[in-house]
């Protein structure tokens, strides 16, 4: 992979909730490129085992570690071990959240907070030491995966939306503030993808059916959509993309309009009230 067009060879990558449905993608994405890997999770025991197959599968040196990134500590330790064994961080993905359905009047304060917590706390509190490490080394990328539920309200799902319109944000003024140290800092808005997480959803096949609908391209995403963004972003090629927001949904955001009903439906209003 020395020559791939991404250039991410020899890369030192954390990936937080790396262990999780997109974090294990992303992981095996980065790896494959020759990436030097490490998986960062709650569940350090999946972690450090992952991190091995993905050692032993592709041939890159990786790293496992247990991080709950809403613990400075825990975060403090997880960058020293990082700079510890590879002297560098070039890129940063954080990709540990939370979701928790409620309606909003019946929704603890402590779900609230936890949400924010992980969401938008731990992508602070993560992107910010490492931040400290690629500002000494003038260079950095971070990607940010956040959600189209930053853009649209993810109803009955808590202070979700809410803190991804938080990381959306953050991710534009670390863009602002560092980009004079060669670091630029951008969201992934991924929507419909099939993960652990989501797979209960499309169980149901007229659930599936009814949310490629709503989409642009009329299709699920699949796990490698949404990481080959992530890849992009992380890498040298997007060099000049800074503060940005790369919506992967099949343009579930810009349905609005064709979603309006019109008599008859709107094709075939157009067809027949089209005067050449
Ligand atoms: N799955 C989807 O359909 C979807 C859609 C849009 C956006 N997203 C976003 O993608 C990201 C990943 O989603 P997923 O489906 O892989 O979720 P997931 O639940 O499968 O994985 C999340 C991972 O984060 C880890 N984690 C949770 N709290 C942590 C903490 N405090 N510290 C460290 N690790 C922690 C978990 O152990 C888990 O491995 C999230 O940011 C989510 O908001 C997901």
């Amino acid at each position: 992979m020395k020559d791939s067009w991404l250039g991410l060879a020899d890369k030192v990558v954390i990936v937080t909730g790396g262990v999780g449905g997109m974090g294990t993608r992303f992981c095996a994405d980065f790896a494959q490129q020759g990436a030097k890997v490490v998986v960062c999770d709650l569940n350090g025991d999946k972690a450090t085992q992952y991190a091995q197959e993905l050692q032993t599968k592709y041939g890159v040196e990786t790293l496992g570690v247990s991080c709950n990134t809403t613990k400075e500590v825990d975060v403090d330790a997880a960058v020293a071990s990082v700079i510890e064994k590879f002297g560098r961080i070039d890129i940063l993905v954080n990709t540990a959240a939370i979701l928790k359905f409620s309606p909003l009047e019946d929704l603890g304060f402590d779900e609230w907070k936890q949400t924010v917590d992980v969401n938008l706390n731990g992508y602070f509190l993560m992107s910010q030491r490492v931040g400290q490490v690629m500002i000494k080394q003038n260079k950095g990328s971070m990607v940010h995966v956040s959600t189209i539920a930053s853009r649209f309200p993810e109803t009955y799902s808590g202070a979700y939306s809410t803190t991804k319109a938080g990381v959306n944000m953050m991710s534009r003024q670390m863009a602002a503030e560092w980009g004079q140290f060669g670091i630029k800092s951008n969201c992934v808005l991924p929507c419909f993808v099939k993960t652990p997480l989501s797979a209960p959803f499309y169980a149901d096949p007229e659930v599936e059916q009814g949310r490629k609908r709503l989409t642009a391209s009329k299709r699920i995403g699949d796990l490698s959509d949404i990481s080959n963004a992530v890849l992009f972003l992380a890498s040298d090629r997007s060099d000049y993309t800074n503060g940005g927001e790369v919506t992967v949904e099949g343009g579930f955001g810009i349905m609005m309009g064709d979603m309006t009903p019109k008599p008859g439906g709107r094709r075939q209003y157009a067809i027949e009230h089209h005067q050449k």
